[in-house]
């Protein structure tokens, strides 16, 4: 069976992107930010994944280097607390976001974001189900530049570091891994254990980003979007992407 978004299009075909230039222009929309009904409207679905249309006109906000257009990201949300980090990566990330959500963090994220995870689809070009190992991120034959697991729960950071790749996500961030690939983890527990912390350890001497998620207030937030965008922003410098998510030292 079949699900097709309501006025989808091949993905060689996508408008061009437009991205704005002001500072967090755009992107305050409704709960879920703009994912209109219609655009959630499905009549039937590939297991495989879908094209979502509804992403690009929308992300704005940066001024994002020509390069990252082309650019292929994973985003990955887990079963922490902290979806709202998430979504907001989602609607910052330049290029192509393929996203994949895990069933705990499919039920969080209507207690915590206020809307169904179908809406936060519209914030992607991709999206593959947890359990769909025959999704392409699952090889290392098929390319993406980079892969954030926004938020990663302790759960899902134990298995990465000890080669766990039951799921989607998992094996997406073994393939990021043994490919050499950017993988940032953006860690929300605390306090944390020791296996907790030696599991950080291990990815960290792997050369994964271990980015918790963990606010600075050198940059004087006044708003809860503040400090949001300073997570959001901490990825995007991982990532080599410029934003104005944040005022930067000095
Ligand atoms: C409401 C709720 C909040 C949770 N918050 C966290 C959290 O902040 N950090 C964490 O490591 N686990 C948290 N958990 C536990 C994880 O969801 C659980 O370990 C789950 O197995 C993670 O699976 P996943 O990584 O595949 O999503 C939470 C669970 C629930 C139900």
């Amino acid at each position: 069976m079949r699900i097709v978004y309501k006025h989808c299009y091949k993905q060689s075909n996508k408008t061009p992107r437009t991205f704005g230039t002001g500072p967090r222009a755009t992107c305050r929309r409704n709960a879920c930010h703009g994912v209109s009904e219609d655009t959630i409207t499905v009549m039937g679905r590939n297991h495989s994944g879908y094209i979502n249309p509804s992403s690009s006109p929308h992300q704005s906000l940066l001024t994002i280097a020509d390069h990252a257009s082309g650019m292929r990201f994973v985003v990955a949300m887990t079963g922490a607390s902290g979806a709202v980090y998430g979504r907001r990566l989602l609607e910052t990330l330049p290029g192509e976001k393929i996203l994949v959500m895990s069933e705990v963090a499919k039920s969080i994220i209507p207690t915590e974001l206020g809307c169904r995870p179908e809406e936060l689809e519209g914030l992607a070009d991709a999206v593959y189900d947890d359990r769909d190992l025959f999704a392409p991120i699952s090889s290392g034959s098929y390319r993406f530049d980079a892969m954030i697991v926004v938020p990663c729960s302790a759960s899902s950071l134990g298995k990465i570091a000890n080669g766990l790749a039951d799921t989607l996500i998992t094996r997406a961030a073994a393939v990021a891994m043994k490919e050499s690939r950017k993988l940032v983890l953006v860690v929300r527990e605390t306090p944390k254990s020791a296996v907790v912390l030696e599991n950080e350890l291990r990815l960290a001497r792997n050369g994964v980003c271990i980015l918790d998620a963990n606010p600075g207030y050198y940059h004087n937030p006044k708003t809860l979007d503040d400090i949001i965008d300073f997570v959001a922003g901490r990825c995007m410098d991982q990532l080599g992407l410029e934003h104005d998510l944040y005022k930067r030292w000095g």
